[in-house]
């Protein structure tokens, strides 16, 4: 049995976090909140309390796991800073640590095997979510999390979410709401003082550009982010990307549901979902994969789902939507 711990009141939040502090130390993976996504938490210094996190996300070894640090002063004892790019880190800690950035640096030898599928890097974060730092401090020492998934499938952004892809597998769901940037953390590898995107996510382009040259490496060259494989974040319902809704025409014997970035009116679709009424990305971010679960939930046909702008935020939730598709295009 799953169970679920509410984290609202003082008490409650006492409770979650003994719990959840309790699973984590008897070697159980238990699904906490992050300010991303929900994550599926176990002891990162333990390869088996690690392999649990495989065993209930049905999640291939070759795939490696953000390890989730207490504080920044984890970060060296997991990850070694080179000289050339120290000074980079430790801007890019400073502005946006704790929150949704993840680093993947060279790792040292604390870190198991199996966290990092055999990669000679660790992938890092300080999660900002005020219960996951609460149940991180009380443990003491670093978390492997992915998101509370099963492999290849849409990331939870709330308890219920977790529960329906996790139920029976895992002891305990730490309930503190919907998550607040819906998608998850950017990922990027710094390498030689300059920096790689892995992955889009809620700290845009943009804002790393401020800090260096940024250098987009493309999917195909990235095969040691297996998490980036063309098709991710599915739906079970079959999912198509386009332009705009007005081009596009269900035919009579389809059931078919759209996702909605700017089309308001849209009788031809059996149900619609709008990402923002305000057309503001960071909403839609946060309602993305809730939308996304809602729609495959309806045992549609089809699934319409209209591509945002291509810049900031957009690109991500676009980056999303195309896996969820099936491509890389
Ligand atoms: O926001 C997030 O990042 C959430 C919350 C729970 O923290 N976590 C998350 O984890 O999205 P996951 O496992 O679903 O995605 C992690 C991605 C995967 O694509 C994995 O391949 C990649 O990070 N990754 C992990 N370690 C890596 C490494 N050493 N090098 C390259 N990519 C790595
Ligand atoms: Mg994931």
């Amino acid at each position: 049995m799953t169970q679920i711990l509410p984290s609202r009141t003082p008490e409650e939040r006492a409770k979650a976090v003994a719990a959840a502090t309790e699973c984590l130390r008897n070697g159980d993976a238990v699904a906490l909140p992050t300010e991303t996504v929900y994550g599926l938490a176990a002891d990162a210094l333990r390869g088996d309390a690690v392999a649990k996190i495989f065993g209930a996300k049905e999640r291939p070894r070759f795939d490696p796991l953000i390890v989730h640090l207490p504080d920044r002063a984890w970060l060296e004892r997991v990850a070694r800073i080179d000289d050339d790019s120290r000074e980079l880190i430790e801007k890019l800690i400073a502005e946006f640590w704790p929150g949704p950035l993840t680093l993947v640096l060279p790792r040292r030898e604390i870190i198991p095997d199996i966290v990092t599928a055999g990669l000679e890097t660790v992938a890092v974060r300080v999660s900002a979510h005020s219960v996951f730092a609460e149940i991180i401090r009380a443990f003491g020492s670093p978390l492997a999390a992915p998101s509370a998934n099963r492999f290849g499938r849409v990331s939870p952004t709330s308890a219920q979410h977790v529960l329906e892809e996790l139920d029976g597998r895992i002891p305990l769901i730490v309930d503190a709401g919907p998550t607040s940037h819906g998608i998850e953390s950017t990922i990027v590898a710094v390498r030689n003082g300059r920096l790689e995107l892995l992955r889009r996510g809620p700290i845009t382009t943009a804002q790393l550009e401020a800090f260096d040259g940024v250098v987009f490496v493309e999917a195909a060259e990235r095969p040691e982010s297996p998490g980036q494989l063309p098709s991710h974040y599915a739906p079970r319902t079959p999912l198509i990307l386009v332009d705009g809704a007005g081009s596009f025409v269900p035919t009579a014997d389809k059931r078919c549901g759209l996702l909605s970035w700017k089309s308001t009116a849209a009788p031809t679709f059996a149900d619609v979902r709008r990402l923002s009424e305000r057309q503001d990305l960071r909403e839609a971010a946060a309602n993305l994969f809730r939308y996304l679960r809602e729609l495959d939930n309806l045992g549609l046909d089809l699934i319409v789902a209209e591509k945002l702008p291509e810049v900031g935020l957009g690109a991500a939730i676009n980056d999303r939507l195309r896996r969820a598709a099936g491509r890389t295009d």
